[in-house]
């Protein structure tokens, strides 16, 4: 049955398209509205048409499912020329998200009518793509070329607000009456004509706005392909060229980004970061337990942090610390980000006096009692967080979830000491907590279904993204960091310096290399603090004070603005360590980096997989993209490894003699893939 089906008010033909989830505009939905068009416009008795959608939102996009494979008739271009080249008025109506093609089918009606809350956006770019159906060359023409930038090469949707401002949305409706005021408006302009068409319009160039848009920008876009094809595109709508020149230019870059490297990793991880929520072996319709409270022990930097992505979400948070002024330190901290973002215009004050009030301090662990989640977030060390659990099983309710946010530790060996091991889960926040979208949540031999269902979805309350992981040493991000660091390391003593193989990850697309982020994180995490054992080179680092950017030197030297510089006290510490190992330098290629650094981690994501630590290859990707900042547009290790080829991956691994996982052996010998 097809997806579309038509009803007659009068003389107003009403389109309608019911193609759940997000009305995604697939090959049925395109031939539907297709020959309802045409019906409408040879239909006598028709004056005008509208289209709108069932569903929780009008057309959500092109179908991403269909992309790669072989285009159906009538593709989107052609639709949306067919709904604009139409005899009669067609009216849009909006509601929920008009993204990407669905933006386009709406810009080629020739009116646009949408309830308050809907949102108006293309985010092809965040797919690595450009909208490739008229919308580069429809919204300048409409909007100018200022906000085409904004909305093309950036994505973010816009309120109806604003895009009624801009002149796309030409009318507002009611919240509740969306269908009888697009009918009532297309009655209006029925006889109306000359019919407005988008493409007919002209954009008047702007370079200004584009020189300005791209300084502005050039950071959040380096590395990219789509953003720069996005505003070469939005320049072609306002350089004076035709409509149909600018349309084949816009299609000729649609197509070289949708068949390159980039656009196939950020399509990949759309769908990953779906994936990742569901849960292999339990129920999607599995009971959940209520979290109406939520308990945080320990207000430090990361108790903070975890507290505010729930009061953010008006969850109600007890927070629990040991002494006073740890808790009022912990307290004030939550109110200064709370303020600073009120100060950025992202909240109203009485935004942050309502997260505020919802939060409350105290000294006494049995406050705890009526909280139906308790999140542990203290000390990294065993002993302290058995302690937390012993007396968490004995003073909170039946049935509340018992959390730690250990970063490594066993979860297994911390829900022991509990009488419930069934309500005990790992939950592992990355720092900042209310910033970094990765949330860990680990799965323990006994954790409850329901337990893991509650906090998986939970995770989707407070806007994270979750990937369960099973218990072992540094779960999936941690432990892949791991052969990273060693590798690292050991470069080092055999020629290359912090500042190549930082560069190296640099240029790779990280937000910084392994000595970069030693620095930002401490040199002194995990040191054993005795300044008269020295038996590394980040042991010679910490006992020198050399802590990293907090003490202004680490493995670089920082000035006041936090600058770095390479460091001769460093260049000097490598050479002893190397002169005592009698190491022979030599010179070290950035090829070889790569394959010590990255092809190790790839490696370990492997393993992980083998002992079904992660639940799918893209979950890796996930929280590698989500955690640690590799760069979405290599897709994430796994993702990458397959971009590399894993023949080549397997043997740049036993050139330097790494005893390769069995699995990534087996798939690079049968011409597989991770993903
Ligand atoms: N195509 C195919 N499937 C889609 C889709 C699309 N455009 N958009 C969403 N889906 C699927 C999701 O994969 C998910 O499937 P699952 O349930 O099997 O996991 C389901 O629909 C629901 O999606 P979400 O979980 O994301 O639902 P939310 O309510 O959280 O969000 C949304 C809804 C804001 C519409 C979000 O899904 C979204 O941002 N979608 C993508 C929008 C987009 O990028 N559009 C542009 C597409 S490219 C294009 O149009 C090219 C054109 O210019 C030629």
């Amino acid at each position: 049955m097809s997806p579309i089906r038509t009803e007659r008010h009068g003389d107003v033909l009403v389109i309608i398209s019911d193609n759940p989830p997000v009305n995604a505009l697939g090959a049925a939905v395109r031939q539907g509205l297709d020959s309802a068009i045409r019906d409408g416009d040879a239909d006598a008795e028709v004056a005008a048409m509208v289209i709108r959608c069932d569903g929780r939102t009008f057309f959500a996009g092109a179908d991403i499912t269909e992309f790669g494979k072989p285009m159906q008739e009538p593709g989107l271009p052609t639709l949306v020329d067919r709904i604009e080249a139409s005899s009669k008025p067609v009216v849009a109506a909006i509601h929920g998200t008009a993204l990407g093609g669905g933006c386009e089918v709406a810009l080629s009606c020739h009116y646009r009518i949408a309830v308050p809350s809907a949102k108006v956006g293309t985010p092809e770019v965040k797919l690595g793509l450009l909208p490739g159906a008229g919308g580069t060359q429809r919204i300048p023409r409409i909007a100018g070329v200022k906000l085409a930038l904004e909305m093309t090469a950036k994505g973010d949707p816009i309120s109806a607000k604003r895009a009624a401002d801009a002149g796309l949305i030409d009318r507002i409706a009611g919240e509740d009456s969306l269908e009888a005021d697009a009918i009532a408006f297309a009655r209006e302009v029925a006889a109306v004509r000359p019919l407005p068409r988008a493409s007919e319009k002209t954009a008047t160039a702007d370079p200004d706005a584009v020189a300005a848009f791209k300084k502005e920008n050039g950071r959040r876009f380096h590395g990219f392909d789509a953003p720069n094809a996005n505003i070469a595109c939005v320049e072609k709508a306002a350089d004076g060229s035709s409509y149909a020149d600018g349309i084949a230019f816009e299609q000729r870059e649609f197509m070289r980004l949708m068949m390159g490297v980039q656009s196939a990793a950020q399509r990949h991880i759309f769908f990953a970061e779906r994936q990742a929520s569901k849960i292999d072996g339990i129920a999607a319709d599995t009971a959940l337990r209520p979290v109406k409270r939520v308990g945080v022990i320990g207000a430090g930097t990361m108790g903070g942090g975890i507290s505010m992505n729930f009061l953010s979400a008006g969850i109600p948070v007890t927070i629990v610390e040991m002494a006073q002024d740890a808790l009022d330190r912990g307290t004030g901290v939550i109110r200064k980000n709370y303020e600073a973002s009120a100060a950025k215009g992202r909240l109203k004050p009485e935004q942050v006096e309502a997260a505020m009030g919802a939060l409350t301090p105290t000294l006494d662990f049995d406050a705890l009692a009526d909280c139906d989640l308790v999140i542990e977030a203290v000390y990294e060390e065993m002993s302290v967080k058995k302690d937390i659990f012993t007396r968490l099983d004995s003073i909170c309710k039946p049935g509340a979830i018992l959390a730690s946010n250990t970063s490594y530790l066993n979860v297994d060996e911390i829900a022991a000491v509990t009488s419930r091991p069934q309500d005990v889960v790992g939950m592992h926040f990355f720092s900042p907590a209310n910033v970094m979208k990765l949330l860990e949540v680990v799965r323990g031999a006994k954790t409850a279904d329901d337990v893991l269902a509650t906090v998986m979805a939970l995770a989707k309350t407070i806007r994270k993204v979750a990937v369960v992981a099973g218990v072992c040493d540094g779960f999936i991000g941690n432990r892949m960091l791991m052969p990273r660091q060693v590798e690292a390391m050991k470069l080092l003593m055999e020629g290359a310096t912090p500042e190549q193989i930082d560069r190296v990850h640099v240029a790779f697309g990280m937000p910084m290399g392994p000595f970069q982020m030693s620095d930002l994180a401490g040199v002194d995490i995990g040191w054993h603090r005795d300044p008269n054992r020295i038996e590394s080179i980040r042991d010679a680092l910490a006992a020198e004070g050399r802590w990293g950017q907090k003490t202004k030197a680490g493995f670089y030297d920082y000035d006041d603005k936090r600058t770095p510089t390479p460091s001769p006290r460093v260049a000097e510490i490598i050479e002893s360590f190397r002169a005592k190992a009698g190491s022979t330098v030599r010179e070290i290629s950035d090829e070889e980096i790569v394959e010590k650094t990255l092809y190790t981690m790839v490696n370990e994501g492997a393993l992980i997989l083998e002992e079904g630590m992660a639940q799918r290859a893209s979950d890796i990707d996930v929280v590698w993209i989500y955690g640690y900042g590799w760069p979405v547009y290599r897709g994430g290790p796994m993702f990458w490894a397959d971009t590399e080829g894993l023949a080549k991956v397997v043997a740049g691994l036993e050139k330097h003699g790494f005893a390769v996982a069995t699995s990534l052996k087996d798939k690079a010998a049968a011409g597989g893939r991770f993903n």
